[in-house]
């Protein structure tokens, strides 16, 4: 038996040991795994891929990225503008069967966030044998507890935070730090509740400036004179916008920008001195925390195990301190948001922290 692998979408801490958990599972039941470069644009033909052994693994499960590359948009990519489905086309599909039929790849493991599923969805549609791996530093993928990636850019927001928050009090200042994490605030609030923010802006709950204006004039009238702001990058104002950095890209649209417009609207609103720190990729780099590389481990475990029990179709899920797995549609039907009452936002303003609502 082969089976193929591949990443693709944006790059996640974790996935190396997503690869390593594949080959050791794999390798044990006597299974060759070829691991195609740069997501599924290596399925077109001829084919880009390497042969991944134990030997190549060696070593990997702490590295960041990913040893196979990974592309964003390309050929096969089935999700545009605010998350509209498109098919991809049926040629590009045949290219990619001819690939697999040539290398006599019997099962394919795609590794990938809601995009990227919705791809590897419309592929097993066609005739491939698919497995999906939930990837997303973001978290919002539906029918997952948790994506591997996401505890380890809460950790790089929390680390922010802390260096923010010594800086921002020595000179009296407001700084706002603006995360990643597209149309979900996950990143935003675990971040901010680990980092000790004071106010927190998520796109599930548009906020109001003069609400945020007066929570930090508050603060310093209690003599807290400065102030740790978290804004998702999706966040936006009431009977506002979310802010993009370019609405004419190819594939999804890229956010950006909105740590700065609330920052100068604080500066207006509360005579304040204040500052903005984008974090941008460092969210997405470096090493995996040791929980991301065991659920990367188990998850990869958990892949080769549908194959061999023949589930195709299914993304491998974590519920409950449980891998499992789900059809991969009930991941990708709809985008996993903050709960605006529930109970993590519920502790978040128990700590005195402000959504600006
Ligand atoms: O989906 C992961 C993510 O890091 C988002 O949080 C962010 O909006 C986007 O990818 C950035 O994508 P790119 O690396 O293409 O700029």
């Amino acid at each position: 038996m082969r089976i193929g692998i591949l990443n693709s979408g944006g790059d996640c801490p974790g996935l190396n040991a997503v690869i390593h958990g594949v080959v050791g599972a794999a390798n044990q039941l006597g299974w060759e795994v070829v691991g195609f470069r740069d997501g599924f644009e290596g399925l077109l033909p001829p084919g880009d891929f390497t042969i991944l052994d134990r030997a190549k693994c060696q070593g990997i499960m702490k590295l960041g990225g990913t040893i196979l590359g990974t592309v964003n948009k390309g050929h096969f990519a089935a999700k545009k503008g605010k998350g509209d489905v498109m098919e991809v086309p049926k040629e590009i599909i045949d290219k990619a069967k001819t690939t697999l039929k040539l290398l006599e790849i019997g099962a394919l493991i795609v590794v990938g966030g809601d995009g990227s599923l919705t791809t590897g969805m419309q592929l097993n549609n066609a005739g491939i044998p698919v497995i999906g791996v939930p990837k997303t530093i973001d978290n919002d993928l539906e029918a997952t507890a948790m994506t591997f990636g996401f505890d380890s850019a809460v950790t790089t927001v929390v680390d922010a935070l802390d260096r923010l928050h010594t800086t921002a009090s020595s000179h009296k200042r407001v700084i706002v730090l603006e995360v990643m994490g597209r149309n979900a605030g996950w990143i935003a609030l675990w971040g901010g509740i680990g980092g000790g923010a004071n106010v927190i802006l998520l796109p599930e709950i548009p906020y109001d400036i003069d609400k945020v204006a007066e929570h930090l004039k508050e603060r310093s009238a209690q003599g807290y004179h400065s102030s740790l702001v978290v804004v998702a990058e999706g966040a936006f104002p009431k009977h506002g916008h979310q802010t993009t950095t370019d609405e004419n890209c190819p594939g999804e649209f890229k956010l950006g920008g909105i740590g700065d417009i609330v920052k100068e609207q604080i500066i207006a609103k509360t005579g304040k001195e204040a500052r903005t720190c984008v974090l941008g990729h460092l969210q997405r780099g470096g090493s995996p925390t040791s929980l991301d590389r065991i659920l990367g481990t188990r998850f990869g475990v958990k892949a080769v195990k549908l194959i061999e029990e023949g589930r195709f179709g299914r993304m491998v899920s974590y519920q409950s301190y449980h891998v499992d797995s789900v059809p991969i549609e009930a991941a990708v039907m709809k985008l996993k948001l903050v709960d605006p009452k529930g109970e993590v936002v519920d502790a978040a303003r128990g700590v005195g922290i402000s959504f600006g609502d």
